[in-house]
């Protein structure tokens, strides 16, 4: 299994180590690794004068496997926006075709108390949101900022999407309802845009062929008001980029922490980067507290997804688990009554469970 590491910026590089130390303590009994490192984000942009290098992409694409950490780096946000390190993730996303992005929202028993929700509004919450991720307005033509004849400047970006794009991130999300509840809750802006009015369309479509899934539809605004208000109606959740990039945000803070959550964003063919869904944390890089549990959960995504060693990834989640069971949490989970450990240690803790 040749796997991409791709570390990435802030704390990016502390939280895949500890991810590739539990790959690693895997090996052997059918599972072999090897893991190439390549530089990516603004780190890449400081050695090689671009976020995505195209040695880097050459990397990931002759890869079975991405692991992401993260990218973003505030002291490069007034470069152009192809040079700044988030082009890095996007740039992945569409040249490798990772239209299908599961973002996973779990809330585990002990991070209960975690959530800023009631407790017995998020107990026992699993939800799972499919986001697409590579089309619309993150990726519609035309865009930019232009003088209008006033002199006065006009931001624009269009958002769009073709049937054959809606089609296939449906299809997505009706097979992995089956695989859970069978229901599917569609988030569109139907209402009020014509490229959503269209996903709506399809993705009703597509439902015939899925009669065993109950297919519901709701508009991006009262979806955002229903998941905080009873988030378990939910089972599998999907839409489009920009309403996805929101909502799996949102999401997340319902289990307590971001620090908790991975994904995988994969193409049709089972490839995929798999990343936590946080970002790269800059203010915290470097000093051994970020949570890598996040990542962690990310190669055991990997596990399932690209490599079918499901019982693997089992393993691995179920050691997150009992670490969280002895106590073990990082700052942005810890509650008086925990142990509070760093970033390695809770690396050394997921170890040792295993
Ligand atoms: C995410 C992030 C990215 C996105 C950024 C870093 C480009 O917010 O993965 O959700 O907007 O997709
Ligand atoms: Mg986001």
């Amino acid at each position: 299994m040749k796997i991409c590491i791709l570390p990435g910026d802030g704390i990016g590089p502390e939280i895949t180590t500890q991810a590739v130390r539990v790959l690693k303590a895997l090996a052997g009994d059918g599972l072999d690794f090897d893991t190439q490192e390549a530089l990516v984000g603004g780190a890449a942009y400081r050695s090689h004068g671009h976020p995505l290098p195209a040695s880097t992409l050459a990397l990931a694409r002759e890869s079975d496997a991405i692991l992401f950490g993260a990218v973003g780096d505030f002291s490069l946000d007034t470069l152009p926006r192809e040079l700044r390190p988030e082009q890095a993730i996007l740039g992945l996303r569409k040249e490798l075709n990772l239209f299908a992005n599961f973002r996973p929202a779990l809330v585990y028993p002990e991070l209960v108390q975690a959530s800023s929700l009631k407790a017995e509004v998020v107990a026992g919450l699993d939800i799972l949101i499919i986001r697409e991720l590579t089309g619309d307005i993150y990726f519609g033509q035309p865009r930019g900022i232009r003088v209008l004849d006033n002199g006065e400047r006009e931001g624009f970006d269009t958002m769009r999407y073709s049937e054959s794009e809606i089609r296939r991130v449906a299809h997505v999300g009706f097979q992995a309802a089956r695989k859970r509840q069978h229901r599917l809750c569609s988030v569109d802006k139907a209402n009020v845009l014509d490229t959503m009015q269209l996903w709506r369309e399809v993705v009703t479509e597509v439902g015939k062929e899925y009669s065993d899934v109950e297919l519901s539809h709701l508009y991006v605004d009262n979806a955002a008001m229903q998941l905080l208000k009873n988030p378990k109606q939910f089972d599998v959740m999907v839409t489009g980029n920009m309403f996805g990039d929101i909502l799996s945000d949102e999401a997340s803070m319902l289990t307590g922490s971001i620090g908790m959550l991975p994904s995988a964003s994969l193409n049709e063919h089972g490839f995929g980067l798999y990343e936590p869904i946080h970002g790269s944390a800059p203010d915290i890089a470097g000093k051994n507290i970020a949570n890598p549990l996040a990542t962690i959960l990310s190669a055991a995504m990997m596990l399932r997804y690209s490599f079918n060693q499901a019982a693997a990834a089992e393993r691995i989640e179920a050691a997150v688990r009992r670490v969280l069971a002895q106590g073990f949490r990082t700052g942005d989970i810890f509650e008086p009554g925990t142990r509070k450990v760093g970033t390695i240690e809770m690396g050394d803790a997921v170890l040792a469970a295993l």
